[in-house]
């Protein structure tokens, strides 16, 4: 049989460092495949050759049989690939149809007919079961809802193979599984889906076959069935990596985190946090799960000062926080690592110790008394942080940008968990990082809590706020709908509350 796509002999070099080394990839027509392998193991630089973002040093690529030259996405997008990439590429201030259209609109006496766009995308929506709105604008949606339309949109263009680079690495474990019922549809329709995750769970449940990489290389493709996930892990890590629950504490701590009584607005004025007080004490960890849209997000805005509560307060060590602005907060102890990296959490085009350096400008030893940054220390702090946090990278003046996806993350966690705030809010912490990265960063978490810490931790991983919570709490339409503890409950029953149950008559 012929391969949908068959890449062979594939070698990708960025200076001295190869990122793919002689890969040699095949995808069947009609089936889900799975890409996997360690932060920086080379799998987005080998669809982005894929897909002609980047020419290969070496090899070959086919479609259909017929080997072809990757020149640009176009090219790609003309042989029926689409492409869903790590980092969304929408255009927030456009609405969903304008994005879905951009570049390919279509127009009537020159000017750009909105009304076709608007029904051509709502007819696409409907025949694949999306249920997208195609007027509404794209800073409205939630990351769910905003993948959905990146899918549309390479589905607008014809696309018969689709590649996504970390689909669900954003999204609940709910609408993780609508996504896969719709790429099984895309399958059973004859279409070809290539997907990369971290989620090995997801990985072996939908999945028809596996390739893994390490340090660039092909170690097998293998059908799924043959496979489990320590098999997986240890494809991956060449090594076995243990999950165990974390041990949980009874916190009788001073409180130092309050919010009482908070009340918020989104974007466009419509009420999105209602009366949500959670306080956090020394040396414990609170979780927030939620389907994503139920607030968590202006939760951590107005935790980490970039959105102002229109009623209630929070306080510090007993102190109320007027005027608060993300300096005050950090000034106040706040540490924070943001949900979206790349949009506030690194400064992509510095190098790894400038980004290292960010928050702590101010304070000695790595400012002189004159202001003088002292890069000597600084760029031996990031050296040490590389190595703690196993971050790959060629150096500590490795250009961010120019990281793994996984290992921009491990930046950020590195940087913020190497300050000694008495205040930590965690969003999505993990978003992107590999198993043992994981691991990594889960036991940071719980050495900071152990040495007296506050923390707040918001995930759309249930899993990752069971394994590390004291008190795991539940949002749901702006609002705090239930707490569960964490030793006994299952993601059924917080599931449940997700979905606007009520934590009474979960005990009836
Ligand atoms: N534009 C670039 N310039 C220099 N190095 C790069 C560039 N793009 C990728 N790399 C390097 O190539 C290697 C592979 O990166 P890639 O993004 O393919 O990893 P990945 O498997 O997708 O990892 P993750 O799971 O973290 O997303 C990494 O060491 C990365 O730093
Ligand atoms: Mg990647």
């Amino acid at each position: 049989m012929t391969f949908a796509i068959e890449m062979v002999g594939i070698t990708k070099r960025f200076g001295t460092l190869v990122a793919n080394k002689h890969i040699s990839f095949g995808v069947r027509p009609g089936e889900i495949h799975a890409l996997v392998g360690e932060n920086g193991a080379g799998k987005t630089t080998l669809m982005n050759i894929l897909f002609g973002m980047m020419p290969p040093d070496e090899g070959a690529i086919f479609v259909e049989g017929r080997e072809v030259v990757m020149e640009t996405p176009r090219t790609a997008i003309g042989l029926g690939l689409g492409m869903v990439h790590q980092h969304f590429k929408l255009v927030p201030s456009l609405t969903v149809a304008e994005n879905i259209f951009l570049g390919m609109e279509i127009t009537r006496g020159g000017l750009i007919d909105h009304k076709a766009q608007s029904d051509k995308a709502r007819a696409l929506s409907d025949e694949f079961g999306l249920g997208i709105d195609p007027d509404r604008r794209v800073s409205d949606l939630s990351v769910g809802i905003e993948q959905r339309v990146e899918i549309l949109k390479v589905l607008a263009r014809g696309a018969r193979i689709v590649i996504l680079d970390e689909p669900t690495a954003v999204l609940t474990p709910q609408e993780s599984r609508d996504l896969f019922r719709t790429l099984r549809g895309f399958a059973n329709a004859g279409m070809t889906v290539i997907f990369i995750s971290h989620h090995l769970h997801e990985v072996l449940a939908v999945s028809d076959t596996v390739t893994v990489l390490r340090d660039g290389a092909v170690v097998g493709t293998l059908p799924t069935k043959e496979l489990d996930e320590d098999r997986l892990v240890t494809m991956m890590v060449g090594r076995e990596v243990n999950f165990d629950r974390r041990p949980r504490k009874t916190i009788e701590g001073r409180k130092v985190l309050e919010l009482k009584e908070i009340c918020a607005r989104d974007n466009r004025g419509l009420p999105t946090l209602r009366d949500v007080s959670i306080t956090v004490r020394a040396g414990e960890i609170v979780g927030i799960v939620g389907v994503d849209g139920n607030g968590q997000t202006e939760l951590a805005e107005v935790v980490a000062g970039l959105r102002a509560p229109s009623y209630g307060e929070i306080a510090i060590n007993g102190t109320a926080v007027a005027e608060s602005s993300p300096g005050k907060m950090r000034e106040a102890g706040l540490a924070h690592v943001p949900a979206d990296r790349l949009v506030r959490g690194v400064d992509g085009s510095q190098q790894i110790s400038a980004n290292i350096l960010m928050g702590r400008q101010a304070t000695p030893p790595w400012v002189s008394a004159f202001g003088v940054v002292r890069w000597k220390q600084v760029r031996k702090l990031a050296r040490d942080l590389i190595r703690r946090f196993d971050i790959r990278a060629q150096s500590e003046q490795t250009i961010v940008k120019t990281l793994s996806g996984g290992n921009i993350q491990k930046v950020v966690v590195a940087r913020e968990f190497s300050q000694d705030a008495p205040i930590y809010l965690v969003d999505q912490p993990t978003r992107g990082v590999d198993i043992g990265a994981m691991e990594g960063i889960h036991d940071e978490i719980i050495a900071k809590r152990d040495e007296g810490a506050a923390i707040l931790l918001i995930s759309v991983q249930i899993d990752e706020v069971l394994a590390l919570a004291d008190r795991v709490l539940v949002m749901f339409a702006g609002r705090i709908s239930g707490e569960v503890d964490p030793e006994t409950a299952t993601e059924d029953e917080i599931g449940y509350l997700m979905a606007g149950g009520s934590a009474s008559r979960q005990a009836a």
